[in-house]
């Protein structure tokens, strides 16, 4: 698959030298064409691997992830405009105001979220939120951390889409189980509202290896 990474920070290159190791193809996106950040990425990576503008990356893929800041995630999508139609959009960005300290407040507020802002704004593309609960560590390789007892939360209100990012999830190196489809786009706000606990709790614990596991009785 040809994934368009917008964001060339260390969520983009993590995820995009892991999906690249899968075989994919993978752009990393800036908001100009000529990153140094992007250009040291694409040139050590091996595989598939391209830098460019949000446009750029946009414009070859048939997935694109969010990972950008979400306060900026709009601005971000905003260059790729064109190029989003049709397509499925992973976001896995978190909106996060520091402006008063630690934990940070959610700059979205609780009766909305990041993610339906995206699908708001781009009507055309079919959002799917996951992955924003965790470490990007974990992201890549969640059996491979702690007892691998992690899951992950799966929100959009278009079912194709959602399978599209199971599918890559699987592969990725999750289990079944451990995936949780919470249901349409609107449930991205209780991914989102995770973000100050699961801040404190790493702030609380020392370390930065923290994620939610999810206990059925
Ligand atoms: N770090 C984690 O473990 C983790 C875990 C879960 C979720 N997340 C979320 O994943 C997302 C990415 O995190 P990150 O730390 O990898 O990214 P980051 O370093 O904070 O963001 C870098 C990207 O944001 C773009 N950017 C910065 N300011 C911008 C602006 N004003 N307009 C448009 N684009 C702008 C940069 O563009 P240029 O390339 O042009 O500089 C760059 O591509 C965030 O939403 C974060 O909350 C992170």
């Amino acid at each position: 698959m040809r994934i368009g990474i917008l964001g060339t920070g260390i969520v983009g290159q993590t995820l995009g030298t892991h999906w690249l190791g899968l075989g994919h193809e993978v752009g990393l996106g800036s908001r100009t064409s000529g990153n140094p950040e992007g250009q040291r990425w694409a040139t050590g990576a091996s595989g598939p691997a391209t830098c460019g503008s949000f446009q750029d990356v946009a414009a070859d893929a048939e997935l694109i992830v969010n990972a950008t800041p979400g306060q900026v995630s709009l601005i971000a999508l905003e260059q790729a405009r064109a190029h989003l139609g049709g397509k499925v959009i992973l976001d896995v960005a978190n909106a996060l105001d520091f402006s008063n300290g630690f934990p940070p407040a959610l700059a979205v507020g609780t009766n909305d979220s990041l993610a339906e802002q995206i699908q708001r704004a781009f009507p055309d593309a079919y959002v799917v939120k996951s992955l924003n609960t965790m470490p990007v560590e974990i992201m890549v390789a969640p059996q491979a951390v702690g007892d691998g007892e992690h899951d992950v939360f799966v929100s959009g209100d278009d079912a194709a889409a959602k399978q599209v990012v199971v599918d890559l999830l699987l592969t990725t190196g999750w289990h079944n189980d451990r995936i949780t489809d919470l249901g349409p786009l609107s449930t991205a706000r209780a991914a989102e509202l995770l973000l100050p606990l699961w801040l404190s709790v790493m702030q609380h614990s020392g370390s930065r290896l923290v994620t939610f596991s999810v206990v059925k009785a």
